[in-house]
This record gives C-alpha cells, structure tokens and sequence, in this order.
C-alpha cells in the first residue's frame, strides 16, 4: 500500500516564493504542489504556513554520556515538536564525537528519532585542543560539520591546520568563538549588570579576538569558517566586513541572544547562565540587524539541557546553557519583526545549506524532493510552560512567556511525527 496524505489548504512558503497550494506526499516525497489535489489521509493546514522543516545547526542532544539531561530520542522529539526535521547533534557529549565509532553510534541512535540527527565531529581529539581529530574517517561516514563547540580551539596553528585539513575534505568548521585565557572564570557579561551583581564577567572581546583571529585564518587559508552563537555588536560587524570582502565565512545567533540581555541576571537565577553569555541592548540591537540583513545566516538554538538539580546551584557554579528547540520559531516570529519568509530562510534553507544536507533539508516543497516538512499556524498564540515541554530537562528561560506562532504537524519523509501538536512517537 502507497502511504499518500494531503496537506490541504496552506500558504506554501519556501525558497523560491510563497503561493497558496496543497501538497501531496506519497511514500516519503512529495508528488504534486498545487489546487483541488486529493488523498484519503488529509492533514488539515487552513490558515497555515507549510513549509521546508527546520534544520538546527546547533542542538546538544547529550547522548552519549548526559541521558539524564537528554538522549537522541527525547531532543529529536522537542525538535520536530519545534518544527525540525534535521539537527546537527553537538560533539561534546562522554565520551566526545571524535572518531568513526562515536559517530557510528549517534547516527544509529537518530536512526529511529523523530528527526533526522547529523553528529558534529570534535576538530579535536576529546576537544581538548591538543590533536586533531581524525576528521577524514568522520567525513567518509557523512559528517559535514566540524566543532569543539563548549570551547573554542585556542591554538592558532592547530586551528590553521585543522581549517586546511578540512578545506581538503570539503567540510565546515565551526567556532565557538571565546578566548579562554580573557574569558577567565566569567560566569556572565562583564559590564555594568557584572559589577552591580558581583559575579565575575566575560568581555565582549573575549569572542570578539577569536573572530577576528579566525576571519584572518579564513583568509591565510581560503578554508570556510562558520561563526557558532554569535552575540557581540563587534562579532557581528566583523562577519558582515569579512563577508563584504568575499571571505567565505557563515554565521549563526540563537533566540536567546536576540531576546534577552545580561540584565536578566540580577535574579541570580541560573536559567539565564549561558555560553556566550546574554549581552547588552547594543548587542542585542546588533545581532537582530544582523539577521534582517543577511550578515548572520541562521538562528542555531544551541538547545543545551540540564537537569534541573544542576541549574538550582548558584549562578556562578550552575553549567551554562538553556533550552532552545521548542521555542525558537515562536520566538523568532513573535520578535523579529521580519516577514515569515525571511524567518524561515533563517530558520530552514539556509542552515541546510552550511549543514551540507541541502536536498535532503530545507526544501523546495516541490515535486521529486523529500517530504520533510512543517506546517505552522502563524496566528497561534501559547504560553510556555516548562512542564509541558518534551525535553528530558526543563531550563527554559521563557518560562510564562506568551508566543506567536506554533508548529502544528511535522513530517519526516512523508510520516507525520507530529500532528495537531501532538508528537505521534
Ligand atoms: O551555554 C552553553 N552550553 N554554551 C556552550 O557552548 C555549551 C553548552 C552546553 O553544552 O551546555
């Protein structure tokens, strides 16, 4: 029996435009875009957006090492509950992605998730930033994507040789841009809100030097560079100069820094210790003009749970890190300001794009192309209730924030994984 269902009634969106047809999907693809299509199963999507599902470039699925914080199973459930058919799964997991065989494992683990789950290989044997990791085997098993991510790689000539190594296998590197030595024991923004709250700070500059380091590495050595979690005013006037240079760097910013600041932490509340940390109104301001412009190609969640007895120590001695993968898009639509489209491209293709998964992620919703999608009713208002959230963990910083815009199904190669906002395994 053909498996063949209806997207009836939407406002297809995706990279090549925006029109009103239904979808049919028939055994995983789609087969016809267009009016007054039929199909025995029909998913309603009336007053609603269908489109290309979204990618994370930047979700820690903790597995293996961290299952009481997450596993590939629960993250990928928040993920399609989020709008995600495809995540790329953070390396700095026990033991870390650092070899085929780890990255066997997570591939295996994704296997039977409600998305699909692309590991991220180490740059760095254990991300310890001493030797690098033996990418060409994690690239021959189809990883694309590259990071210490938790830390940045300190040593230039590493970093240098690592960009020239993966320049060769025609993969990505990704950055988590932070000098260790300036960043120190901070455990916030330095500024203003640091000092009043006595907490030691992280300077903007912190970030700042290992982007401007590695824009001159993308330089030295004409190899790609992907910015991780960007959130400084300077960092992001840097990418758009380098970018208007034509060096191939790409870069990403989360919701959470582009919706909070550092004065979030006068609770002393660690939900809001995070890696970068939460900046100023300037910063804030900056990173969302660098997404209405292009200068920041993706919004990347860096979804990092804990569970909950970790994020009740004091703020100073809490691990960094928020949820992210159920809220994004709500936050993004309720704050940005921009049209759903541009949304969406920040959301979706352009993420496939740097992901390498494009093709397979992030559209069109056409004829012949994987039926990987999401259909959002852009309207929709909820609250967020941290109980109600499918991550094993519940360091949501958006507790009791009214949103707009909820994903009401989602499907993976044709299966719907989520129907009326219901994940169906
Ligand atoms: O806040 C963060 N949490 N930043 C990181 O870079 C790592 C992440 C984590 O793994 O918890």
């Amino acid at each position: 029996m053909p498996r063949e269902l209806l997207i009836r009634g939407g406002t297809v969106v995706d990279g090549t435009g925006t029109r009103q047809a239904d979808v049919l999907v028939r055994d995983g693809i789609v087969t016809a875009v267009g009016d007054g299509l039929e199909a025995k199963t029909v998913l309603d999507a009336a007053g609603c957006v269908v489109a290309p599902g979204l990618v994370d470039l930047h979700a820690h699925l903790r597995e293996p090492g961290k299952e009481e914080a997450e596993t590939v199973e629960t993250g990928a459930r928040a993920a399609a509950l989020g709008g995600y058919t495809a995540v790329v799964a953070m390396p700095n997991t026990e033991p870390a992605i650092d070899s085929a065989g780890v990255v066997r494992e997570v591939m295996e683990l994704g296997a039977t998730a409600c998305c699909d789950v692309y590991p991220a290989g180490a740059i760095t044997v254990g991300r310890a930033g001493e030797q690098l990791a033996p990418m060409a085997e994690m690239a021959a098993l189809g990883v694309r994507l590259f990071t210490d991510d938790g830390s940045g790689v300190q040593d230039s000539r590493l970093m240098r040789r690592a960009l020239e190594y993966a320049s060769g296998l025609g993969v990505t590197l990704g950055q988590h841009c932070e000098d260790d030595a300036l960043a120190a024991n901070g455990v916030m923004h330095e500024g203003e809100w640091s000092s009043r709250l006595g907490l030691p700070g992280v300077p903007a500059e912190a970030e700042e030097l290992m982007v401007m380091r590695d824009i001159a590495l993308a330089r030295l050595t004409g190899a790609s560079v992907h910015f991780l979690h960007l959130s400084t005013a300077g960092a992001v006037a840097m990418v758009g100069a380098a970018k208007a240079q034509g060096l191939p760097v790409t870069a990403e910013a989360t919701p959470h820094h582009f919706t909070l600041t550092d004065a979030e932490c006068a609770s002393y509340d660690a939900v809001f210790r995070v890696n970068p940390p939460l900046r100023t109104d300037l910063d804030v301001a900056a990173v969302r003009a660098g997404l209405a412009n292009g200068v920041i190609d993706a919004i990347a969640t860096d979804h990092a749970p804990h569970p909950p007895e970790a994020k009740e120590a004091p703020f100073d001695q809490a691990p960094p890190g928020m949820l992210g993968l159920e809220t994004a898009l709500a936050l993004a639509l309720s704050e940005l300001e921009l049209p759903i489209e541009q949304v969406l491209a920040l959301l979706s293709w352009n993420p496939a794009r740097i992901a390498g998964i494009t093709g397979a992620h992030g559209g069109p919703v056409a004829e012949g192309f994987p039926a990987n999608l999401c259909v959002i009713d852009p309207a929709a208002t909820w609250v967020v209730e941290p109980d109600q959230l499918a991550s094993r963990s519940r360091n949501t910083p958006y507790a009791g924030r009214k949103l707009t815009g909820k994903v009401r199904h989602t499907l993976l190669r044709g299966e719907p994984v989520v129907i009326d906002s219901e994940a169906q395994r």
